[in-house]
């Protein structure tokens, strides 16, 4: 999508549509009154109910210059969070792409009151390329690709940084969207050497280096949590490792691990039939550092940041790890391995020793890790547990700033002994049965030293989207790469 800004009024846009959102029933219109009391006539005649992700098109005949007028929901002002305001810029768009709109215009005057126009444009701009996101890689008739812009006309508070936030927008928009092809192949097209050679050729583009690790380098590395994943596929184990530089020769790197399972079937711990296919989803972890990746790359940050990808496909193949079956990490812990669907913590497990010796600030790692984190939260936010308060925090206020919903659980003894082994030091699920996301962490947390700040984000329930939605196509939302664009540019 094509994203510009101009200082010239609203009024003067002679494009296809122009969106309006809709926040307590009334327009969103402040430099603008005369127009606003038209709309309101109309969401009173039509009983448009603003409700967010609502949508109304409507053409304006000559009556401005803009041919389509297109009412976007916010809801209530009590209630509203800037998902809410990426959600409704990209339901809007979709709504107008059905209408066969493709030049569209907004303005700041439309913004929410309490939200600055730089984070509006931010927000909107992002909403709105991903609505014209399609993935139909695999249909053989495509439709045609049309070119689609979006304008944000007349002044802003802060000219600058309103640019700056379309710029940042913009290329934020293109690494979702790129790594969004990727998030949504399937298991057979999506193999571990897809997504390396895949990382590969980003890294070349963007001036990234980035180095893979093979199952025999894996060997070597004694990396037999990740390797014990692999085994029963004929796929190999990968780990994927990308270096952003930063800016500041002096600051120490963030780590960010994603767990990138290409398909988890269970393994001979093999999952119910019903609802499998959405495990090629499994990736999702990894698939959102590869997005950070690629933000960092382009927007250049001060902090340096390396993104590891912990890849491997979890069959139940004659070669497989078989339940009850004990091996030794990187870190040297003895792990029984009691249920291999537990597989992403073992994954994770040796990519976090690993990280540990780039020496990092901060390891966040990401991963679509339990299905008690459905239970517990469901699909409107992920789980935050880690072991800095600091950290936590900071992240928890990116997420919010970014438009991604987290919520803190807690971590305590309990949950740590509850990991511990009978015949090994660790086992792979809980003892106890219960806490099922807090254990997955706690099982982590073996890995990471006090002294290390350290959060998991489990992204089970808000990886992918199941059907569709005003705002998105069934599929992947690479959630988290947004909070952790917002964490890493706030640092210093
Ligand atoms: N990838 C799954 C978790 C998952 C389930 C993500 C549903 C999204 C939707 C993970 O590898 C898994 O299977 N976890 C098990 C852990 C259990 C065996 C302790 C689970 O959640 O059932
Ligand atoms: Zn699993
Ligand atoms: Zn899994």
């Amino acid at each position: 999508m094509k994203l510009t800004l101009t200082t010239r009024p609203l009024e003067t846009q002679a494009n296809d549509a122009c969106i309006v959102f809709v926040q307590n029933k009334k327009p969103l219109l402040s430099g603008n009154p005369e127009l606003a009391a038209l709309l309101e006539e109309r969401i009173k005649k039509t009983g448009f109910s603003g409700e967010f992700a609502q949508t109304l098109v409507f053409p304006t005949f000559g009556k401005i210059k803009t041919e389509n007028i297109i009412l976007a929901g916010l809801g209530e002002s009590k209630e509203f969070r800037m998902e809410y305001l990426e959600r409704a810029a990209s339901a809007a768009v979709r709504a107008g792409k059905s209408a066969g709109i493709k030049n569209f215009a907004t303005t700041t005057e439309t913004g929410p009151g309490k939200v600055p126009d730089a984070a509006f444009v931010r927000a909107v701009a992002r909403g709105a390329a991903w609505g014209t996101y399609r993935f139909d890689t695999f249909k053989t008739e495509k439709k045609k690709r049309d070119t689609f812009s979006l304008t944000f006309a007349g002044a802003c508070e802060n000219a600058a940084a309103c640019r700056k936030a379309l710029t940042e927008a913009d290329l934020e928009s293109q690494a979702l969207l790129s790594t969004a092809d990727l998030a949504n192949l399937p298991g057979n097209e999506c193999t571990p050497q897809k997504v390396a050679t895949w990382a590969q050729k980003m890294a070349r583009e963007t001036g990234l280096t980035c180095s893979v690790l093979n199952k025999a380098d894996l060997q070597k590395k004694n990396c037999n949590a990740l390797l014990a994943v692999a085994a029963g596929s004929a796929q190999d184990a990968k780990i994927i490792t990308l270096k952003y530089k930063g800016t500041n020769p002096k600051a120490k790197p963030v780590v960010l691990v994603g767990k990138t399972i290409t398909f988890d079937s269970g393994g001979i711990s093999l999952k119910p039939g019903k609802g499998m296919g959405w495990m090629l989803y499994d990736k999702c972890g990894g698939m959102a550092v590869l997005a950070v990746l690629q933000m960092v790359a382009r927007l250049k940050p001060e902090t340096p940041v390396i993104g590891m990808l912990t890849v491997a496909e979890n069959m139940p193949g004659g070669t497989a790890t078989r339940p009850g079956d004990i091996v030794k990490s990187h870190a040297g812990k003895t792990i029984e391995i009691l249920n291999t669907d537990a597989e992403g913590r073992l994954a994770l497990c040796d990519a976090l020793s690993l990280a540990l010796e780039h020496k990092p600030t901060a390891i966040v790692d990401l991963a679509t890790l339990t299905g008690a984190c459905i239970v517990a939260l469901g699909h409107t936010a992920s789980a935050v547990i880690g072991n800095s308060s600091e950290l936590t925090a900071a992240l928890l206020k990116a997420g919010a700033a970014a438009g991604e919903r987290l919520w803190e659980l807690p971590l305590w003894k309990e949950h740590m002994d509850d990991m511990k082994g009978t015949f090994a030091d660790l086992q792979n699920i809980g003892k106890s049965g219960t806490a099922g996301t807090i254990t997955a962490a706690a099982f982590l947390a073996h890995f990471i030293p006090d002294s290390v700040p350290w959060a998991h984000i489990d992204i089970a329930g808000t990886a992918w989207e199941e059907s569709s939605k005003p705002w998105t196509d069934p599929g992947a939302t690479l959630f988290g790469a947004r909070t952790l664009m917002e964490w890493i540019t706030g640092l210093k």
